[in-house]
């Protein structure tokens, strides 16, 4: 099954993704973690990524859909995956359409603005293996250390308020679009992602399922 998972940022596409991960044993691509790597390892696209992060603005589309390419040729992505963060652009929905992948469900996970500020001023990463926490709603076993992988807890860069606002701009003008595209493709169902992660986890479970 090849899934896409549509949402705001912080609306919790990583979070359901390492469910449904779980659940459906198929690997979760995700375009923002593949990006912090290469920024972390210094390559030439995390370079070049890099300005646009920072800022809350989207990386180009050809850097991104090249990345996306390879990483669907792999072996582990063959018998279906679940795609976090990618599409986010009319262009790139278009351009998985032209590879020829079959894409079964896209499901949106709907939380307004004003909730994600919250969610995002209190989240807590792991640049190491992507896992991600909550201070309040998910947090780690110990303190400032991932459950996964035993390394340092951190905040993102792009989870300073004003970079938050820029996000959920970009997100409104240039991924909502995307909405209209797969409904015209009668694959989007949208749940509602306000409740907690379990009943979210339930909600976006019976979408994919349904
Ligand atoms: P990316 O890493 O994809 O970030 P994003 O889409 O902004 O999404 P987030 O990772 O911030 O949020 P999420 O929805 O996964 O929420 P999470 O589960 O963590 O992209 C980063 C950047 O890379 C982009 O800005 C762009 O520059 C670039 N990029 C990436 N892909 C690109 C592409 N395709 N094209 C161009 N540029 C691209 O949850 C958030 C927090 O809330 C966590 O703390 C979590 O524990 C908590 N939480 C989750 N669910 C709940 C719940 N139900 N109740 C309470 N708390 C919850």
């Amino acid at each position: 099954m090849n899934l896409i998972l549509l949402g705001a940022p912080g609306a919790g596409k990583g979070t359901q993704a390492e469910v449904i991960c779980n659940a459906l044993n198929i690997p979760t691509i995700s375009t923002g973690n593949m990006l912090r790597a290469a920024v972390k390892a210094g390559t030439e696209y995390g370079l070049k990524a890099k300005a646009a992060m920072d800022a809350g603005a989207l990386v180009s589309d050809d850097i991104v859909i090249g990345i996306l390419k390879d990483r669907i040729a792999e072996p582990d992505a063959q018998n279906g995956f679940i795609l976090d963060g990618f599409p986010r652009t009319v262009p790139q929905a278009e351009a998985l359409d032209a590879m020829g992948v079959t894409i079964d469900k896209v499901v949106e996970i709907f939380v307004p603005d004003e909730t994600i500020k919250q969610r995002l001023s209190g989240r807590r990463v792991c640049l190491d293996c992507g896992a991600t926490y909550h201070v309040d709603f998910k947090p780690s076993k110990v303190e400032g250390v991932c459950d996964v992988c035993g390394k340092e807890l951190v905040i993102r860069k792009d989870d300073q308020p004003e970079t938050v606002i820029s996000r959920l701009k970009t997100y409104h003008e240039q991924t909502a679009p995307l909405k209209d595209y797969y409904l015209a493709q009668g694959k989007l169902v949208t749940v509602t992602g306000q409740d907690s992660v379990e009943e979210t986890s339930r909600l976006t479970l019976e979408a994919i399922n349904g």
